[in-house]
């Protein structure tokens, strides 16, 4: 085997999914305060098509060739100079730029070690999934005991999460997701669960505190008027529409506050105790990193996708 090199996916012009191609490449060296990560699953989220596109070229200024993701889990594999904390076969996940490799070299900081008893896969899913629930839900949205909150795409990577959490909080809540996902949605914990392609959840909605919002466009317009006076809406997919907030006496927010470390502990913690569970979804193989961009493109089905780099 070669040790000096890996395969990994490199993106070498903006645009639809046949930029992304595997290509063998060296493999990096971990600098002091950094660690080399062998990753076992990498995130595939809906960043990494937004990005390839080139659509936020303003907010992720990338130099190309570049390898996406942002995510992933895997284990220690080497250790650079001054890390204390972390040691060959841990067992990790968190923030890894270039997650679409075999390896990547990432600052020990950034990475949160796993008890034996949560996967690698689920832990895969836990940034841009469980903690963007947990930002949306507590440190934007302020969710209380006893209100009322519509979390839209509930059965997607942030959404089956927010619906756990909210639950667990003791709010009411309310759901939208497609025909195939209602049961699993209302098997997370939703009180009511609304077929969002037959039946519109501004007529069957109202006096919400806070609705999560990770579709935007139409269903953002719509959702303005569910909320009660001095109401949250917390965007995931962009910045509000301050006009439409005043207008209906309710506060909008988009990404202002992330999830920090002690957030990611405690989901770690609800998830080592079974309480709180995260489904995955499809699982591919570097090789088929085209087809895993362009199903989570279609927007449709449960969970994260996850990439093995390894397989
Ligand atoms: N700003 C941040 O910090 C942040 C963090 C995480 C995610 N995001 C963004 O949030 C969005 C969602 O992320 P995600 O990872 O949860 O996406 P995802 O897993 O790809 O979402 C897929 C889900 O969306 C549902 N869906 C699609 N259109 C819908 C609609 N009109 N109404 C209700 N549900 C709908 C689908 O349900 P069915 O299959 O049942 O149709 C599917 O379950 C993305 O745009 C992502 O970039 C932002």
């Amino acid at each position: 085997m070669n040790t000096s090199a890996m395969q990994a996916v490199l993106v070498d012009r903006y645009g639809d999914a046949d930029v992304l191609n595997v290509q063998e490449v060296a493999r990096p060296l971990p600098q002091p305060g950094e660690v080399l990560v062998r990753i076992r699953y990498a995130s595939m989220i809906p960043l990494d098509w937004k990005v390839r596109r080139g659509w936020l070229q303003q907010v992720f200024p990338l130099v190309l060739p570049y390898v996406p993701g942002f995510y992933a889990s895997g284990t220690v594999e080497s250790v650079g100079e001054g890390v204390a904390d972390l040691h060959v076969g841990d067992r990790v996940f968190g923030d890894v730029r270039g997650a679409y490799a075999q390896y990547a070299a990432v600052p020990a900081e950034a990475l949160v070690k796993l008890p034996d008893s949560v996967s690698l896969e689920t832990a895969a899913a836990i940034k841009a999934g469980a903690d963007s629930a947990w930002k949306a839900l507590f440190l934007e949205g302020d969710l209380q005991a006893g209100q009322t909150v519509l979390i839209h795409a509930a059965a997607g990577g942030v959404g089956q999460v927010a619906v756990q959490l909210a639950k667990r909080a003791g709010a009411t809540v309310i759901a939208t997701a497609s025909a195939d996902n209602l049961e699993f949605v209302r098997s997370l914990g939703a009180d009511k669960v609304i077929d969002y392609r037959s039946e519109d959840f501004a007529q069957s909605a109202s006096g919400v505190d806070l609705v999560v919002d990770t579709v935007g466009g139409d269903t953002e317009l719509r959702s303005w008027g569910v909320l009660k006076r001095g109401g949250i809406l917390v965007s995931l997919v962009g910045d509000p529409d301050a006009e439409q907030a005043a207008a209906h006496g309710v506060t909008a927010k988009f990404n202002t506050r992330f999830a920090e470390r002690e957030h990611l502990l405690q989901i770690v913690d609800l998830i080592a105790e079974g309480a709180l569970k995260i489904e995955t979804g499809r699982v591919y193989p570097l090789s088929e990193v085209r087809e895993a961009h362009r199903f989570s493109e279609q927007r449709r089905g449960r969970g994260r996708i996850l990439l093995a780099p390894q397989e």
